[in-house]
């Protein structure tokens, strides 16, 4: 449509050579907070991520599991996809480098690029770092490692095409001094103009010949397309480029192009010189944010389950884990994660601030309204300020995401939520209750908490997208589109009276953080070589491994309420408790074996990491364990003696 305000928005492509870790995951949660936010105001948005499968790396580690580079990337790239998927990851299109639709149309840069001369063929003699796919002259060395990462490099020497940045260097110093928004934040431009571009570039080295794991030179197909100079393109290559009347017309140049600071050099340099040997405008903001960091220093897969981001988000929610890595990494810096401050921001944000806030005010609106939104009537302490917050909150949150600063966005947002809360106690609504004379102050400060609540759910859906469908629920919104929307943001008192309100399941049970740790830390390692292969042989019998059995979250579950489900005779709706891991609701086809009173207070077995479904429209969050004989008679399964709820079976 014309007229229409686009945004788009890219991640790096993730290389497939083992699973990711939580920090890694932060990059595609920042940009999906963003994507979904500019969706949120308006933009008709593009939202683009991948996976980088070429190159030296991935060929070496694949031979070293005795797979095909295909076979092993397919594997872990659909482990990436369903990392994305639990995470709510609302990417419009997933990129694969050994997709065709990439591969042809890098082999078509590189010959355009080599027909135009910006590339000639010559002898590479130096140093490679396979981890980092990246060149390094003798005097960019740090002490005979890696400058970036530290690790071995290796000596090369072999025939390769080059390409000259040199040809570029001085329009990009122009671009870069031109457009203060091109890298971000302000701080690593000068890190990449003083440390690379001033000194005077080198030509860059563009194709490999000893090893055949990528995109041949169509040409010359000795020579393999230097894995960079073909990830990169997956920017432009995904949305068509090079095809008639494609998403390239639409979204290029990209608004957002988000990074980790570690790959700034290849997005702020290269990749632009490349744009503008295709006379292609160059992207808007290239952003190089800050990493996640343990508090012993970098993080890695070999820490185990305290930072595999499946384990975490299955355990406490993939909105808890994307609030902590949204909130946790401050503008342009470095974060640390640990189990501690994870719990403790869930705790403490989310259970103490937000939870109760929904809670408390829902509880009192079932008490003292029957969960009939009451009219607000007489007005009183507190009301003026809450009003201006809410109204002013939409601003503050939207000027923080146009810089990127999803912590500052978040904090402001939480300003709204303390102040609220704050409010409650201001106006002490359960001495006002006490009195029929209180009940119209009551309701007024009734409605103002629920406004300030819908204006929060609002706010908080670029970055927790199923909490606030929770809340609306709880609010009676869930189906209203023009209350959950920005533009019903600019007037406060937009929820009508009367609405029917009923409150939920508490949004963010407290953890006990002692507990977590011991058992998390006590968890498996997910160790960084890859899992022993499975013979043939094993594979018939049916057998798994320990590894596998593992997966399986075991626990014991106390019932806690029970009742049938209408028009349903197999089916009973179950609310049972796990611990500190809080209450879960469970449909279990056991409506012909147990009578629903009967089953209260049984200790049973439960799969807890089970994804959750719908059974009859019913939310399933796991799964009871019980035996079936022949006959068809069925046993729950419990434990041998009383266990407390939540220990885990293993
Ligand atoms: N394949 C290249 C990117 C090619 S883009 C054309 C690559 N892949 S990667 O898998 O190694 O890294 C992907 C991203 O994860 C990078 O942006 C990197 O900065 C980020 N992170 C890796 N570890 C991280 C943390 N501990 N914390 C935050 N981000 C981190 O590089």
């Amino acid at each position: 449509m014309a007229g229409e305000k686009t945004f788009y928005i890219t991640t790096p492509i993730y290389y497939p050579s083992n699973k990711l870790h939580v920090g890694n995951s932060y990059t595609t949660v920042a940009a999906d907070a963003m994507a979904r936010f500019k969706r949120l105001t308006g933009y008709r948005v593009w939202f683009l991520t991948g996976t980088d499968e070429h190159g030296q790396k991935i060929q070496r580690q694949a031979e070293a599991v005795g797979k095909q580079p295909i076979v092993f990337v397919d594997e872990i790239v659909a482990w990436i996809r369903e990392l994305w998927e639990e995470l709510d990851i609302s990417y419009d299109d997933f990129i694969r480098t050994t997709e065709d639709r990439h591969m042809k149309k890098v082999a078509a840069i590189f010959s355009r690029f080599y027909e135009q001369g910006d590339i000639y063929k010559d002898k590479y003699e130096g140093w490679y770092c396979t981890p980092c796919e990246a060149y390094w002259t003798e005097r960019q060395l740090a002490g005979e490692k890696c400058p970036d990462c530290g690790r071995d490099v290796e000596l090369i020497a072999e025939e390769a095409y080059f390409f000259k940045m040199s040809r570029y260097a001085d329009r990009l110093l122009d671009h870069i001094e031109k457009n203060p928004e091109f890298i971000q934040p302000p701080s690593r431009k000068n890190e990449m103009v003083n440390n690379f571009l001033k000194p005077g570039l080198e030509d860059l080295c563009v194709s490999r010949t000893s090893f055949d794991w990528g995109i041949p030179v169509p040409f010359d197909p000795d020579h393999i397309i230097y894995v960079w100079l073909d990830a990169l393109s997956n920017y432009i290559t995904a949305l068509g480029y090079g095809e008639q009347q494609s998403n390239f017309d639409l979204f290029w140049p990209a608004d957002v192009q988000l990074i980790g600071k570690d790959i700034l050099r290849f997005h702020t340099i290269y990749w632009p010189i490349f744009l503008m040997a295709l006379d292609l405008p160059l992207p808007k903001t290239v952003f190089g944010h800050g990493w996640l960091m343990l508090q012993d220093g970098k993080m890695s897969k070999s820490k185990g389950n305290v930072v595999d981001p499946r384990v975490l988000a299955a355990r406490y929610s993939s909105d808890a884990l994307r609030y902590f890595l949204l909130r946790e990494i401050p503008f342009g810096q470095d974060g640390i994660f640990s189990l501690e401050n994870f719990i403790t921001r869930i705790n403490t944000d989310l259970a103490n601030d937000l939870g109760n806030l929904v809670s408390r005010t829902l509880t009192m609106t079932d008490r003292y309204f029957e969960g009939a939104l009451p009219t607000p009537t007489v007005t009183g302490p507190g009301d003026d300020e809450l009003r201006h917050l809410a109204l002013e909150t939409p601003n503050s949150v939207e000027k923080a995401m146009s810089e990127l600063k999803t912590s500052d966005a978040l904090a402001s947002l939480w300003l709204l939520v303390r102040r609220s809360n704050k409010y409650i106690d201001e106006n002490l609504p359960w001495t006002l209750a006490k009195d029929p004379s209180g009940l119209p102050r009551l309701g007024t400060v009734i409605y103002n908490l629920i406004e300030s609540i819908r204006f929060i759910a609002v706010l908080l859906k670029p970055f927790m997208p199923q909490t606030p469908e929770s809340i609306f629920k709880q609010l009676g919104l869930e189906n209203n589109n023009a209350l959950q929307s920005w533009e019903s943001l600019s007037q406060w008192g937009a929820i009508s009276p009367a609405t029917r309100v009923a409150r939920g399941d508490d949004l963010f049970p407290r953890l006990n953080l002692q507990a977590e740790i011991r058992e998390m830390q006590d968890g498996k390692t997910a160790g960084e070589e890859p899992e022993a292969e499975q013979t043939a042989d094993e594979e018939q019998q049916g057998l798994i491994s320990i590894d596998q059995f593992q997966q399986v979250d075991l626990r014991v579950a106390e019932i806690v309420e029970a009742e049938g489900i209408p028009k349903s005779d197999k089916l009973l709706k179950l609310t049972v408790l796990l611990g500190v891991a809080g209450k879960r609701q469970v449909v279990a086809g056991i409506a012909e074996h147990y009578e629903p009173e009967s089953l209260i207070g049984k200790k049973v077995i439960f799969v807890a990491n089970l994804k959750p479904v719908k059974l009859r429209g019913v939310q399933s969050q796991g799964m009871l364990l019980a035996a079936i004989a022949q006959d068809g008679s069925l046993a729950l399964t419990t434990v041998e003696r009383d266990m407390p709820p939540g220990s885990r079976i293993s």
